[in-house]
């Protein structure tokens, strides 16, 4: 098959595969709010010592890890109402380096490599960084024993015609986000099936093969684009391109 038919096609299996994945994660959003909103009456009516409160709290938790997970099969399929603000990119990841240490643990401290005087983007924060957080983990489970994950900001212009490298983007300026470790990478073979939903190498119970997913439709739905590079072996750079704001007139 020729390059262009097999994008053609891989972009129409995505389209279908987004419809379906969106359409059920939101009717199963709604069963889940239901669920939530039951047990959350059940606690206020039963009051706190009751011995059932041991079985609501699990059941309540499962609710929210669902929520969660279609919260990320919504962003794949692009259909995850966003919020979109202006904001200052090097701020949002300072504040995400910090916050993210603690999740990753000692044994992978995180660069930060921002480029100054970026212009700012308009996305949505929410989104933004539980994309962000996604690709630190992923970062942190392809290095088992530990090592530096950078975080890195940077600015991309897309010349008019566009660019090979990123068929997505029209032309204008886009603010990347890198996260670069030096772990295990990902074999010729998988670099394009990652990003599919469901799609993981790690074992049940650590992973459900939807971070990648949820980053796409992220970059995707504000307007941009993700890439990935790897080498096997040799580490993996993922980065996130987000179309710049326009920067404001400046004062008369
Ligand atoms: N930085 C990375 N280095 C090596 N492999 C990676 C990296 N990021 C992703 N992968 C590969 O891509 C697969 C899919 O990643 P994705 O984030 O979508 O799902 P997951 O991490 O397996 O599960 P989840 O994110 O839902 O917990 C991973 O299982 C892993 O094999
Ligand atoms: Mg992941």
């Amino acid at each position: 098959m020729r390059a262009a038919d097999e994008r053609l096609l891989e972009t129409e299996k995505f389209k279908a595969l987004g419809q379906l994945t969106g359409g059920l994660a939101h009717d199963f959003n709604n069963l889940l709010t239901v669920i939530s909103l039951n047990l959350e009456i059940a606690t206020d009516m039963i009051g706190d010592d009751h011995p059932v409160l041991d079985l609501i709290e699990p059941a309540m938790k499962a609710a929210s890890s669902g929520a969660q997970l279609t919260s990320s099969l919504l962003s794949f399929a692009r259909r995850q109402p966003l919020v979109a603000r202006t904001s200052d990119i090097n701020a949002l990841l300072g504040e995400m380096a910090s916050l993210a240490a603690r999740t990753l643990g000692g044994r992978h401290p995180i660069r930060l490599a921002l480029r100054p005087d970026l212009p700012p983007c308009a996305i949505d924060r929410v989104q933004f960084e539980s994309a962000v957080l996604n690709l630190l983990i992923n970062s942190r489970d392809a290095m088992p024993s530990g090592g530096e994950i950078t975080l890195g900001s940077d600015l991309v212009t897309v010349p008019a015609g566009g660019t090979a490298a990123l068929p997505d983007l029209s032309p204008g300026r886009y603010v990347s986000v890198a996260v670069t470790d030096t772990g295990m990478g990902i074999p010729a073979e998988l670099r394009e099936k990652v990003f599919e939903p469901f799609f993981t190498t790690k074992p049940v119970g650590q992973g459900t093969g939807l971070g990648l997913s949820m980053a796409t439709g992220f970059a995707r739905q504000s307007g941009g684009q993700i890439t990935l590079d790897s080498v096997a072996g040799g580490g993996t750079t993922v980065r996130l391109l987000l179309p710049a704001a326009a920067t404001p007139p400046a004062a008369p």
